[in-house]
């Protein structure tokens, strides 16, 4: 299922051209669809039906209100990661009592906040921070439901950037500390030992680093049960999605989704190959996808402004850039790039590159792409996840506006930011 497709001659978002869109609202503009956004989270739910779970949306990856709402209408619980997700997720109507806080370094602030909603657990990835949270929860004479997140040492095999189970990595416990570190937070007072969390890293393409954390993790997790009485174990996020799509030569496949057998992960595929090592745990299941759930839901609309042909390179300037989609920068992420009018076979190979003062802002290098000229505009694909949420204003740029479609529905659900905006907090 893919809710990107060109239609009459031009790329359309679900029945709405994306053209139409970036005539009204202008560019850059992230547009999302609703549907992929269903489809996603019913897929992931769908493969777990087998046994006791909960999916639980990564809010970091897409945190709209619009977006978190229409989750929340689908039952979703949410992993928030400070204070101000929790914030976003209870203005979009949703329940702290279906949210895990994970995150390494929460502040006393951050943690008063969701025991007051009644969170419904603290994933702590310290034993300092288990003491922390012990203290704060005696002062405020109530009980706090924790999870210790474990490091299983476990090589998620992607980018290091966002390889997190790792011992090298800041995230959770070691493994080899983690069972001393429930026994001492048993003794502390007013914490309630409620879960176990992991989470290896993000993008991952393959299985086999899931199902070597889970095997490593469910004889820890079957122990924690009998001794404390935990009652989940969140295996955390990480589904990889297809960013680079197949090429083809005829024009319908400019972008189409990958066939189901290509695909390195299905949703499908994933709960079949971990669902055999927790189903007899008795334990509650949490899933945390972010990228899996928001990043083929979204594209970024940008125009081409210029076009300089240098003595070894040809770039297309556009009006966003890596303030706006960092992705290309940081992670040498990969996104697809088409022109929202139906390209006639012509190609050429350049830089797309923005208008930010940095040699690092780029969408690509040396990539071969329909050929597209000054005032047309192009998608950036798969922009979904860790796009907009990693937006910033560097330069000036004013953030870009987002639109969620739904059908033949259009809502603007965040404006495009204004020159007073920028500089609202400040002073002269
Ligand atoms: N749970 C925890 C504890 C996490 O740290 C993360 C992501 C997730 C769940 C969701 O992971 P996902 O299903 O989205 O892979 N900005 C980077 C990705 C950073 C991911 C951070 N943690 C990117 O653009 O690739």
């Amino acid at each position: 299922m893919h809710s990107f497709h060109y239609s009459q001659g031009s790329l359309h978002c679900e029945n709405v051209s994306l053209s139409d869109l970036a005539t009204e609202h202008g560019t850059p503009l992230y547009v999302y669809s609703a549907e992929t956004f269903r489809d996603r989270y019913t897929r992931l739910d769908s493969a777990f039906a087998g046994i006791d779970h909960e999916v639980a949306y990564a809010v970091k990856a897409n945190s709209n209100l619009s977006v978190l709402r229409l989750l929340v209408s689908l039952g979703s619980g949410f992993d928030i990661v400070s204070g101000g997700e929790l914030y976003r997720v209870i203005k979009a109507g949703g329940d702290p009592s279906k949210c895990t806080f994970a995150g390494v370094g929460k502040t006393r602030a951050e943690i008063e906040y969701a025991l007051k909603e009644g969170i419904y657990s603290i994933n702590v990835e310290s034993e300092e921070e288990a003491a922390f949270v012990s203290k704060v929860a005696v002062e405020m004479d109530l009980t706090a439901p924790i999870a210790f997140r474990v490091n299983p040492n476990v090589d998620a095999k992607t980018h290091k950037y966002i390889s997190t189970g790792k011992s090298e990595n800041k995230f959770g416990i070691d493994f080899e500390f983690i069972a001393g570190a429930y026994e001492r937070a048993a003794k502390l007072p007013n914490l309630q030992l409620k879960g176990l969390q992991m989470h290896i890293g993000s993008q991952l393409t393959s299985v086999d680093p899931f199902l070597e954390a889970v095997e490593k993790v469910t004889p820890l997790a079957e122990d924690l049960k009998e001794k404390y009485g935990i009652e989940f174990f969140s295996i955390g996020g990480g589904i990889g999605i297809v960013y680079e799509q197949a090429l083809a030569s005829g024009k319908e496949s400019w972008w189409t989704d990958q066939s189901e057998e290509d695909r390195p992960l299905t949703p499908e595929k994933y709960a079949a190959t971990i669902i055999p090592s927790l189903e007899g745990l008795g334990l509650k299941i949490l899933l945390e996808p972010g990228r899996f759930i928001a990043g083929n839901a979204g594209v970024l609309l940008t125009e081409c402004l210029y076009e300089k042909k240098g003595s070894t390179k040809t770039f297309k300037i556009v009006d966003s850039g890596m303030h706006h989609l960092i992705r290309p920068a940081l992670y040498q992420g990969h996104h697809e790039i088409v022109p929202l009018a139906e390209p006639d076979g012509n190609t050429e190979s350049v830089d797309v590159v923005g208008p930010i003062c940095e040699s690092g802002d780029f969408f690509c290098q040396n990539r071969t792409l329909p050929s597209f000229m000054p005032g047309e505009t192009i998608a950036l694909m798969s922009a979904g996840a860790y796009g907009m949420v990693m937006a910033t204003t560097y330069n000036s740029h004013p953030l870009p506006a987002e639109i969620l479609v739904d059908g033949d529905q259009v809502k603007l659900v965040r404006k495009r930011q204004t020159f007073d905006d920028l500089v609202e907090a400040e002073e002269v």
